[in-house]
């Protein structure tokens, strides 16, 4: 089995160069590209995407998340053309879909009694970190090392230092900043832990009390592939974090809508104080949110704390939101194990094809969220638990050239062995299976190549 010849991206490459002579790098988000492959799209619809070459993709990417069902489900179109046609596009006033979206988030997520809209998973995760602030009066938030919560300065730190020995004791990383240009002073502001270790951070908690505003955690870790929490851990933190006094934060921009209707607090049965949302609750519309206890969102209420933004709670967003909610209460039942099940056929041929074809390999998930993770050498593991260990484990060289092999014969991944595949209820047992007949022809190509 040779390597799979690049298809035709002519079209692509000069768009791509096109698009550089106006925009910045030629796109707008840091790394949608990294494989260095250009890719500009012509149209998209379900399981699939079409760039302007005509090459065809099965997706598992999904514009990064947000499309549980899909590219362009027609109920959630044609409910926001509904509203833009008869009503409006943009208010800033309060209006129908406010309370309507609001109600079904009271309905569906444990942790919410009240919420308040944003763009985007990073404006939640900011202003969630601010309440948690305003909230208890302290100031430090503890944050995980490989987790990512949004680009801004408050947090991007220690999201994916590739140099550990720089970051410092596995029980103390230091805050790494992921950029340049981030001052020092954020990163004082947080304290970085590794996941799913409860000895660390209990005693991290218990020392340091007095200073620490927040935990902020993703439940399950999906920015440096999947990583579940250990079992009991995440109900630990809960009882820790109210023992001493601490917010805790879920990051549910991943989790939302995706892995239960009620997110990770409803398939882990753990209640934050505030939680976030985006991606998802959108299908691919820009709406976001952060929620909590009344407790804490009356500080919100009181408007005790600065939350503003002239496009929050559009009317064009928030009619895709209702759709979106509307379908996950009337489908919740039957959607999350077909997603489940597809998600794991899936994990389970990648894995045979990759060990068939002599490679270490497994895959960890949760409902529709999986990556498979090559090892660089024979070491046996069942499961990585942290940043570190993946850092230690994978070989991301072997996961570019299978992408590469994967992507030349129609199946879209992300380019890093650090993101994770997402399943949509547009997603078919043929999808999955013709996916898994190509994993099969490209890890035989990168094993060929690389006996060379
Ligand atoms: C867990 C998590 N939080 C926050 C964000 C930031 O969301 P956004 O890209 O909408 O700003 C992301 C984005 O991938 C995420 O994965």
């Amino acid at each position: 089995m040779s390597a799979a010849p690049k298809p035709n991206m002519t079209k692509s490459v000069e768009m791509f160069s096109r698009c550089k002579k106006s925009i910045a790098g030629g796109e707008s988000s840091y790394a949608r590209l990294r494989s260095g492959i250009e890719l500009c799209l012509d149209h998209t619809a379900g399981s699939r995407m079409w760039d302007v070459d005509g090459n065809e993709y099965i997706d598992y990417c999904l514009g990064f998340g947000p499309l549980i069902f899909g590219h362009n489900p027609q109920d959630i179109i044609k409910a926001v053309v509904d509203q833009i046609t008869t009503k409006g596009y943009h208010f800033s006033f309060p209006h129908e879909l406010d309370h309507k979206v609001g109600e079904a988030m009271q309905r569906l997520i444990p942790g919410v009694d009240k919420i308040r809209f944003t763009c985007s998973g990073t404006e939640s995760t900011m202003a969630a970190m601010r309440l948690a602030r305003a909230y208890t009066g302290k100031e430090k938030i503890i944050k995980f090392e490989g987790a990512y919560h949004g680009w801004s300065d408050v947090h991007l730190y220690s999201v994916h230092p590739s140099l550990i020995q720089a970051s410092g004791r596995y029980n103390a990383p230091n805050a790494m900043a992921d950029s340049t240009g981030i001052p020092k002073a954020f990163g004082e502001s947080l304290i970085i832990q590794p996941f799913n270790d409860i000895k660390i951070i209990e005693q991290t908690i218990r020392q340091r009390q007095h200073e620490i505003a927040g935990v902020l955690i993703e439940p399950a870790m999906a920015n440096c592939g999947i990583v579940p929490p250990r079992d009991g851990y995440l109900q630990e933190l809960r009882a820790l974090t109210e023992k001493y006094g601490v917010a805790l934060i879920f990051d549910e921009v991943m989790t939302g809508f995706r892995i239960a209707a009620g997110g990770a607090q409803e398939y882990w049965g753990v209640t934050p104080d505030i939680c976030t949302y985006a991606k998802a609750i959108g299908a691919g519309f820009p709406v976001a949110c952060f929620g909590g206890t009344d407790e804490f969102m009356d500080v919100e209420a009181r408007n005790e704390v600065y939350h503003g933004g002239t496009y929050t709670a559009s009317p064009l967003t928030l009619a895709a939101a209702d759709a979106v909610l509307q379908r996950i209460e009337r489908d919740k039942d039957t959607m999350y194990p077909e997603l489940t099940r597809l998600s794991e056929k899936l994990a389970d041929g990648l894995v045979a094809a990759a060990r068939d074809n002599g490679f270490n390999a497994i895959w960890q998930g949760v409902g529709p969220l999986l990556q498979i993770f090559f090892g660089k050498d024979d070491s046996k593991v069942d499961r990585l638990y942290n940043y570190r260990e993946i850092l230690n484990w994978v070989d991301e060289e072997l996961y570019s050239e299978w992408h590469q092999e994967m992507q030349y014969r129609g199946v879209y991944l992300f380019p890093s062995q650090y993101e994770r595949l997402f399943m949509s209820t547009a997603h078919t047992d043929q999808d999955i299976e013709d996916t898994i007949a190509i994993a099969q022809e490209s890890f035989k190509a990168v094993a060929e190549q690389r006996a060379k």
